[in-house]
């Protein structure tokens, strides 16, 4: 019998600390697997595009929001988005801007894909997330080594300053780790250890994914 569009959609969840290697394991299975299963059977979707628009509060207010609590998401969109790529059909990937705390004002288009690897700190904090998918991967990197590479890209690629990073750190980041990101990972059916450059884990990961694209 024929596969319904519902069941030929897998969605893999990679979660874990901010600058935990989470966007670089993603981006890394996507690149090597698309040149062996081709690029309409997978994709990558960050969870940081669907941070809640706020194109219409003021910058001094935005710079105040808690970026690392589970309120911080537009999670209805990014559901919303999933069923809509399961059942074959299109979806406008917001973009999201860093420096400007904000969604730009233009999105992508995104099509429906074999495999879709959703990456982002606070994706398994949702059940309805959670129920989308069909395997979670938690990666478990040293918060030290965490901060470290966070302080490194948000100064090079978001547009921060050194003190503000560390501010934010301490205010936000870490606190809302430990309470909200670290109990996932009694969601996750795999755990990575050191991040992005484990590449024991990412050839198993990219033999598991491969199966799907068959
Ligand atoms: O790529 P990464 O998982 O590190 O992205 C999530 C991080 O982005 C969060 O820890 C959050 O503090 C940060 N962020 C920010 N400013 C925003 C939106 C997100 O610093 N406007
Ligand atoms: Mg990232």
């Amino acid at each position: 019998m024929a596969e319904t569009a519902q069941q030929q959609c897998i969605i893999i969840g990679i979660t874990g600390a901010s600058a935990s290697g989470k966007s670089l394991i993603a981006n890394t299975l996507y690149h090597e697997l698309r040149a062996q299963v081709g690029d309409h059977n997978i994709g990558v979707i960050p969870e940081d595009c669907y941070y809640k628009d706020q194109s219409n509060v003021p910058m001094e207010e935005r710079i105040k929001v808690n970026y690392d609590h589970p309120g911080s998401m537009d999670h209805e969109l990014l559901l919303q988005h999933l069923k809509t790529l399961k059942s074959g059909k299109n979806i406008q990937l917001p973009q999201y801007d860093y420096a400007e705390h904000t969604r730009k004002s233009e999105s992508v288009v995104f099509r429906p894909k074999r495999v879709i690897i959703l990456e982002g700190i606070l994706l398994l904090t949702d059940k309805r997330l959670r129920e989308q998918m069909d395997f979670s991967i938690f990666v478990d990197t040293p918060l030290d080594i965490c901060l470290m590479r966070r302080i490194r890209r948000d100064v090079n690629e978001r547009g921060r300053t050194l003190d503000s990073v560390i501010a934010q750190y301490n205010k936000t980041v870490r606190p809302m780790y430990l309470q909200f990101i670290e109990p996932t990972k009694q969601y996750a059916d795999i755990i990575v250890p050191r991040g992005g450059k484990n590449r024991v884990a990412i050839d198993i990961l990219k033999a598991k994914i491969s199966q799907f694209c068959e």
